[in-house]
């Protein structure tokens, strides 16, 4: 099978052949048609995840259709549409992962490639309206996105949520769950065109992160807010601070900007805030995700669909921030 291979950190991955899965016990083989960028897979490239191993198949998102089913698994599954829940053993506590936990695309082989073998335990149907490329650019955002604001976040109707980087992949299904959710969305970007796609989508209001005094325009625009769910945290986080309202909820995901640079905590305990932290999904989360988005009418946004063998491209765009949602790797048709 063809796959896009990570020979090591800082070299760009290698579209070549490699062994095709073979399903084991318990596991179906799924032929991919559609994969899809996290920022993860880029961290991954650059070194700057922990415990890299290589040579290894990058790619948490897929989508696509059962081949071959291991022992145990029911024969009924062969030729149903699937998508991948990337999360691996999560464990059982609902408010965090266990110690176990991994996510699919290193070091286990991941869905660059035409082929995977995977647990039946991490396949569900894939959403039937959705074109295959919307369907690989589901699982891991659309479930970061959904736990941050809804599980950690506590987002309620008639509150008002900012989310910051509207152009990231989780940001984009951030902002569609609050809308669909019944709060007022605000959002921030580094581009005014970002700013205007999320007002087409339903923000009620957008600030630029560049400019110094986005969070004190944000205040005497909107007031504070109730929830923030954030991916960059960095030098900004010290303003979500002063954005969030006495009691507020401040989630983050990512890092992207970097470590902040300087807290002050007397404005946290003061202002009687919590700081959350959120990492994708229980598998309860993940159904209830799948839910909330036939549910809601939530939508993929992609950015631009390449083929596989343009992997390096994807991972460029990312590089640079220049996308606006999902980068997605067209794999068969
Ligand atoms: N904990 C988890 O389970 C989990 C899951 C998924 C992702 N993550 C992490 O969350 C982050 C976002 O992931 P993603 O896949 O959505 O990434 P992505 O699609 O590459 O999006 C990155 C976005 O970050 C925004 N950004 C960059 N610098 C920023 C800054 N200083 N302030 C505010 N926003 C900034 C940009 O928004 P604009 O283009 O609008 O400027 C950019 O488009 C990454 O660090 C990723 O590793 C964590």
């Amino acid at each position: 099978m063809k796959a896009l291979v990570l020979n090591r950190p800082h070299e760009p991955l290698r579209f070549t052949d490699q062994p095709a899965p073979k399903p084991g016990r318990g596991e179906v083989l799924v032929a991919l048609k559609a994969a899809a960028l996290n920022r993860r897979d880029y961290w991954v490239t650059e070194g700057l995840y922990p415990d890299i191993r290589c040579p290894v198949i990058l790619g948490s998102d897929g989508a696509g259709v059962v081949t071959a089913v291991g022992r145990g698994v029911g024969s009924h599954w062969l030729g149903q549409a699937v998508i991948i829940n990337p999360g691996y053993y999560w464990g059982d506590d609902p408010s965090a992962q266990s110690g176990d936990f991994r996510i699919l695309g290193m070091p286990d082989n991941g869905t660059f490639a035409e082929l995977i073998s995977v647990p039946l335990r991490q396949i569900h149907r894939k959403p039937e309206l959705f074109t295959w490329e919307q369907a690989g650019a589901l699982p891991l955002a659309a479930l970061t996105a959904f736990r941050a604001l809804m599980r950690q976040g506590r987002l309620e109707s008639g509150q008002t949520a900012l989310i910051t980087g509207i152009g990231g992949g989780v940001a984009t299904y951030a902002l569609q769950f609050a809308v669909a959710g019944g709060a007022r969305a605000l959002v921030t970007s580094s581009s005014p065109a970002k700013l205007d796609r999320a007002a087409a989508m339903g923000a009620c209001g957008g600030l630029l992160y560049t400019e110094p005094d986005w969070a004190d325009r944000l205040l005497s625009g909107y007031g504070p807010v109730d929830v923030v769910v954030d991916g960059a945290g960095g030098e900004g986080y010290a303003r979500l601070i002063d954005v969030a309202r006495p009691g507020g909820r401040i989630v983050n995901y990512g890092a992207t900007a970097g470590a902040p640079g300087s807290l002050d905590l007397r404005k946290v305990f003061w202002k009687q805030l919590h700081l959350v932290g959120s990492t994708m999904g229980s598998p309860a989360d993940f159904a209830d995700m799948l839910q909330a988005v036939s549910h809601r009418g939530i939508q993929p946004v992609i950015d631009s669909v390449l083929p596989l063998a343009r992997g390096n491209d994807a991972i460029e765009r990312m590089k640079t921030c220049g996308q606006f949602g999902k980068l997605v790797l067209r794999i068969a048709d």
